[in-house]
């Protein structure tokens, strides 16, 4: 039975993810934290590592199987994911060859797709493998992806909660520049922002903006959602930039304050 199916309950196997970065693959840290990515090349005995100036990775030189999982990696992270595949109705059409698309968790391949752009985030970000929320079905969440010429570009996955009272997740005002929670003051949120991506060539062009305002329409069905009941999950670097953007408001403070939740 191949790993690459979507099994009963619409999740694909994990197996089928791990080969990306398996082994002595290390990315380095979260790019978030550092601005200026460095090659580095280092000789230990016959084993030459190098550290990728592009994408952050660490691979060794002269193992076969490291080069392939670097160039996977790197695709991915700098010009993103194939998706050359039979694609429904786009939620939001660009531009004749952009356009944004929900992903079908009940189709195989756009699953793999998802989950594997969601891997290399993670990599990047150093960020726990809880992806797959959104496999067993819409009421827990949607991903959806910014196609490009049949490639995707862009990447969110965003977490639905329970609105009954007494159920739903709370957020609270953070300030990206404190770095932490401000206000204990609960704030209704209807969705989180469980992870964002846009490849690093296609950064600073609006894609993840356009992504936003798609989970604002198309997340729960007859409601645009207001942007404050989108909260973040300890937004990187950047992402706490784009935060600012999309839903940050003005505290009496000074400071600019963001919906978060845990
Ligand atoms: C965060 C990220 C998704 C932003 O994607 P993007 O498509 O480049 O963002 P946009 O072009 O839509 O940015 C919209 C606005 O957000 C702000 N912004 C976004 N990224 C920024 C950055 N790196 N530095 C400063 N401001 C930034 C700017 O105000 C920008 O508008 P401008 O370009 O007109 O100044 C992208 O940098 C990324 O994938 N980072 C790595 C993964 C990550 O950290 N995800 C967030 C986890 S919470
Ligand atoms: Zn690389």
């Amino acid at each position: 039975m191949s790993n690459n199916r979507v099994s009963k309950n619409n999740r694909v196997s994990k197996n089928k993810l791990r080969g990306i970065a398996k082994g002595p693959l290390t990315p380095s840290p979260s790019p978030c934290n550092k601005r200026q990515l460095k090659q580095y090349i280092l000789s230990v005995g016959s084993k030459t590592r190098r550290t990728c100036a592009q994408c952050g990775m660490s691979y060794l030189v002269n193992s076969p199987s490291d080069v392939k999982l670097h160039d996977k990696f790197h695709r991915i992270c700098v010009d993103g994911r194939d998706w050359n595949m039979r694609l429904g109705e786009p939620l939001e059409s660009i531009s004749q060859n952009e356009a944004i698309y929900k992903v079908d968790s009940s189709r195989q391949y756009e699953c793999i797709g998802a989950l594997e752009m969601l891997d290399i985030v993670n990599k990047e970000l150093n960020a726990p493998d809880d992806n797959d929320f959104w496999t067993s079905g819409d009421s827990n969440g949607s991903v959806y992806v910014y196609v490009r010429n049949k490639v995707a570009v862009g990447i969110v996955s965003v977490e639905r909660f329970n609105t009954n009272p007494g159920h739903g997740k709370k957020g609270y005002w953070f300030s990206v520049e404190d770095g932490r929670v401000v206000s204990p003051q609960p704030l209704d949120i209807l969705c989180g922002i469980s992870r964002i991506y846009v490849c690093r060539r296609y950064r600073r062009h609006g894609i993840a903006i356009k992504l936003l305002h798609a989970v604002q329409r198309h997340l729960i069905y007859g409601l645009v959602i207001p942007s404050l009941k989108i909260a973040w999950s300890q937004p990187s670097t950047s992402g706490g930039q784009l935060a600012m953007r999309f839903n940050g408001r003005m505290h009496k403070s000074g400071k600019v304050l963001i919906p978060v939740y845990t």
